[in-house]
């Protein structure tokens, strides 16, 4: 493999970089337009909802590029990175995305789901809207910190 493919599987991994992270920065500020529109208007909160279910789709597609791309990159060079303490951090919080993107953010999905469909959002009882509300907030901000620990990472490539 030349340096070329190796520079287009870079590109590539920046774009699904992009996708992955973009549509999780998307759907923090979806969430806070839906809590601030759940009291007011019960329209808008279910088709903000909607629209949360429908983001997670590209979270997949922006991981599934990253992962073709990294992987293609580590034919050529895993003995130079395989080898180094920053991408073996890396691959542990790599692992940590997917179950708190994956899993978590699935799970806190459909209860979000199941209260809004159950009541009218106006009349759900607030704390089992906190408790919901707490999981889906923890879950975003937890994502958006374990990819600036990669980004810091993936550039400075301490070893
Ligand atoms: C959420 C997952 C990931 C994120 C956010 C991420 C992010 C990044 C970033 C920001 C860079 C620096 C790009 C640059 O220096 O221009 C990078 C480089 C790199 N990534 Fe990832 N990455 C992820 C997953 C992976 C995976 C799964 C692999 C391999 C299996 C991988 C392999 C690499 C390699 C080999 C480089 C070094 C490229 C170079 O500097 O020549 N990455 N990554």
């Amino acid at each position: 493999m030349n340096m070329t493919l190796y520079h287009i599987a870079l590109v590539i991994h920046i774009i699904g970089i992009t996708i992955m992270a973009g549509t999780a920065f998307i759907d923090l500020i979806t969430f806070r337009a839906l809590c601030s529109a759940r009291t007011t208007d019960a329209v808008k909160t279910v088709v903000l909802e909607d629209y949360l279910y429908k983001l997670q789709r590209f979270l997949g597609m922006g991981m599934l590029l990253i992962l073709a791309s990294g992987v293609t990159m580590m034919i050529k060079l895993h003995q130079v990175w395989g080898a180094q303490l920053w991408f073996r951090i890396k691959m542990a919080v790599l692992l940590l995305i997917i179950i708190n993107g994956f899993v978590l953010r699935r799970r806190a999905g459909a209860a979000l789901k199941k209260i809004i469909e159950k009541d009218t959002p106006v009349k759900i009882n607030d704390k089992r809207w906190n408790s919901v509300k707490w999981s889906f907030t923890a879950v975003q901000v937890v994502q958006l910190v374990l990819f600036i620990i990669i980004y810091v990472l993936s550039v400075f490539k301490f070893n």
